[in-house]
């Protein structure tokens, strides 16, 4: 049994990749996995003798190409992504309140985290939460871009994300600074953007990010939109 996920890094992009294993059984579920790193994630499945169950996204990256539909093919696995992302060819569009079941008692439990993205969704399962680009560790996701919105990201945060139970750990899509892993209690009182700050004072501070365009994003979100895999395909 491992209550904890597997926790692997893109250096590139910066971004984790989560496989998530069966309490009483070899399925596993792998989110927001990345384009060149499809064999890495395969070879970590075959070592521990997993089947791949299912692929989670939580929302359209912009910084990053998926393997969803790689995967997919490749592990006979369904792509399960949240409804508002505009991922027509996934198998299985998540709402708010679904549950995604694996193994004989797994769930996963889908929490709609709009702000980053408007489709943006978290996933809990056994005590973590995996928050994609809507809770980072010691600060959040951009709002200025791909329906993004800074009062909805405060509203996702604090009225969903914050009312988990403080041991809950936290497992963001991103990390910029070597840190891998944080618990809703922590994030509450210590993080930079949104602990102890008003939902005016965080818009404020967030319309003044001016951040660049992601490199990729042009090629990343539709592809993305299409589970990485080439138009038509
Ligand atoms: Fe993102």
């Amino acid at each position: 049994m491992n209550i904890n996920p597997i926790q692997l890094f893109d250096v590139e992009s910066s971004t984790f990749t989560y496989i998530l294993i069966a309490d009483d059984d070899k399925s596993a579920v792998i989110i927001d996995p990345v384009d060149h790193h499809w064999e890495r994630d395969l070879l970590h499945l075959q070592r521990l003798g997993l089947t791949l169950v299912y692929v989670l996204e939580t929302h359209a990256h912009a910084d990053h190409v998926t393997s969803a539909g790689k995967l997919r093919q490749i592990a006979h696995a369904q792509a399960a992504v949240p409804s508002g992302c505009g991922i027509v060819p996934a198998d299985v569009q998540l709402d708010d309140g679904d549950i995604v079941r694996f193994g004989a008692r797994d769930q996963i439990a889908v929490l709609h985290t709009p702000g980053h993205t408007a489709g943006s969704v978290s996933y809990l399962w056994r005590g973590n939460v995996f928050t994609g680009d809507t809770l980072l560790i010691d600060g959040c996701g951009r709002t200025d871009f791909q329906s993004g919105s800074s009062a909805a990201l405060y509203d996702s945060v604090t009225g969903k994300l914050f009312t988990l139970h403080d041991a809950t750990k936290v497992w963001p899509a991103h990390d910029y600074k070597g840190q891998s892993v944080s618990t809703i209690g922590w994030e509450k009182q210590h993080n930079a953007r949104l602990a102890h700050r008003s939902k005016e004072d965080f818009s404020m501070l967030m319309a003044g990010l001016n951040l660049p365009k992601p490199k990729l994003m042009d090629i990343a979100v539709p592809a993305n939109q299409n589970l990485g895999l080439p138009h038509g395909a």
